[in-house]
């Protein structure tokens, strides 16, 4: 392929001069996509089991998301929430059929959904909860990187540099409902859960928890928030994925997905705690025509390509390959996860090494910790797909462990 002489210069380089060191990139520069594939600036390609980080769940460059994003970007690029705006009110609607009548509001990143989401909830508190206002949340949860969503984090690693953070955050075990029972004071306002944690290292919830949390939350006047930021969007092999448990929250938070690769984040409410009125919260780019356009095209394509039920299917065929290889090879072990959400566990802090051998090899995987593999590829998969991944794995293994 050809990639317009871009690839002659030393990305590497020019980015250690230009860009801030925030992120500890893979050596390689991507510069096309297509399906569940990548190709970087030498042509070589890529089987893509990170997908952007659960992003792209249409893979890449979907034709309909493309056509989506074409048709509207000759129609009407950006318009003020000052105004109504169709592709805004139709991505709307299509998240109320699947989340059973929520009404949106839309942003442009998870953290910024998580932000509103944590808003609406003190609000919430202020109103019919005399002024309780703390967020439980659980420990190993990821939320985001601004102040107030890195406070509702529970990982140290991610709080210690930015101490003093917001108050009114406080972390609980994962799956462990005494512990926010005890944890639950008048100052309570709202409990924050990922039903599937996901930068934690792939942790479905119990379904006594994800239960036992609704009733608490019922009994106590409490707001049920559930983070599907990277959960959702049919990752799980159903729509959200606290749809598994036969509950339903108060608030729903989304992004990653939601238009396939186009920046947007998303905070559901349903009628009880849907108390935003006109000047509580805002945003200028939220709910822009094109990432909107991109997101009804993304949510329309998982119901018409049935990638819901594929998602289920595939993970179950993925999970197969795991367990052999985890059979095969003594490093890896403890398979989990749901629909295409998966991890295995990694010995020896040999995540990183396993990330970097199999991107020799042609398939991107990513690690967290020394010690979980993660795989989140796009909705798309096919079992040849999975075929192939699983043969440049099975050779990885035998690389690191010979
Ligand atoms: C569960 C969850 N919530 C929130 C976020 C933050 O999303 P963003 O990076 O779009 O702000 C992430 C990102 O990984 C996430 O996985």
């Amino acid at each position: 392929m050809t990639t317009t002489g871009l690839e002659k210069r030393d990305w590497a380089a020019l980015e250690q001069k230009y860009y801030q060191g925030t992120f500890k990139r893979q050596p390689i520069t991507l510069v096309r996509g297509e399906g569940v594939r990548v190709w970087d600036t030498d042509g070589k390609s890529y089987i893509d089991f990170v997908a952007g980080i659960a992003v792209n769940v249409l893979g890449h460059c979907h034709p309909a998301i493309v056509q989506a994003v074409q048709e509207q970007v000759t129609q009407l690029i950006h318009v003020s929430n000052l105004f109504y705006n169709v592709r805004q009110i139709e991505l709307a609607e299509q998240l109320a059929e699947q989340s059973g009548g929520m009404r949106s509001f839309f942003s442009n990143s998870g953290a910024e959904a998580n932000e509103g989401a944590i808003k609406l909830a003190r609000k919430y508190g202020r109103l019919h909860r005399n002024g309780a206002y703390e967020i439980i949340s659980m420990k190993r949860s990821f939320h985001g990187r601004t102040l107030a969503t890195t406070a509702a984090t529970g990982q140290d690693s991610y709080q210690a540099t930015w101490q003093p953070l917001p108050d009114g955050f406080q972390q609980v075990p994962f799956n462990d409902l005494d512990a926010v029972k005890a944890a639950t004071s008048d100052k309570t306002a709202a409990i924050l859960v990922e039903a599937v944690q996901g930068e934690g290292g792939i942790w479905p919830a119990s379904q006594e928890f994800m239960q036992g949390l609704r009733q608490w939350c019922d009994e106590k006047n409490l707001v049920l928030i559930c983070d599907e930021v990277q959960a959702g969007m049919g990752r799980t092999g159903t729509f959200f994925s606290w749809q598994h448990y036969g509950i339903t929250p108060d608030i729903v938070t989304m992004a990653k997905g939601l238009a396939g690769g186009i920046p947007i984040g998303a905070m559901l409410t349903g009628p009880r705690t849907d108390l935003f009125q006109p000047g509580d919260h805002g945003t200028t780019f939220g709910g822009n025509p094109v990432a909107c356009a991109a997101g009804v095209a993304t949510v329309k394509t998982i119901m018409e390509e049935h990638l819901l039920e594929n998602a289920t299917k595939m993970g179950e065929y993925w999970n197969t390959k795991l367990e052999e290889l985890c059979a095969k090879y003594d490093i890896i072990d403890s398979p989990r996860g749901i629909g295409l959400m998966r991890a295995v566990h990694v010995k020896n802090d040999l995540a990183g090494t396993l990330v970097e051998k199999a991107l020799k090899n042609g398939l991107l995987l990513n690690a967290l910790g020394g010690d979980t593999l993660r795989m989140i590829p796009p909705l798309i998969l096919t079992p040849a797909d999975i075929d192939e991944a699983a043969q440049i794995l099975d050779r990885t293994l035998e690389e690191v462990t010979r």
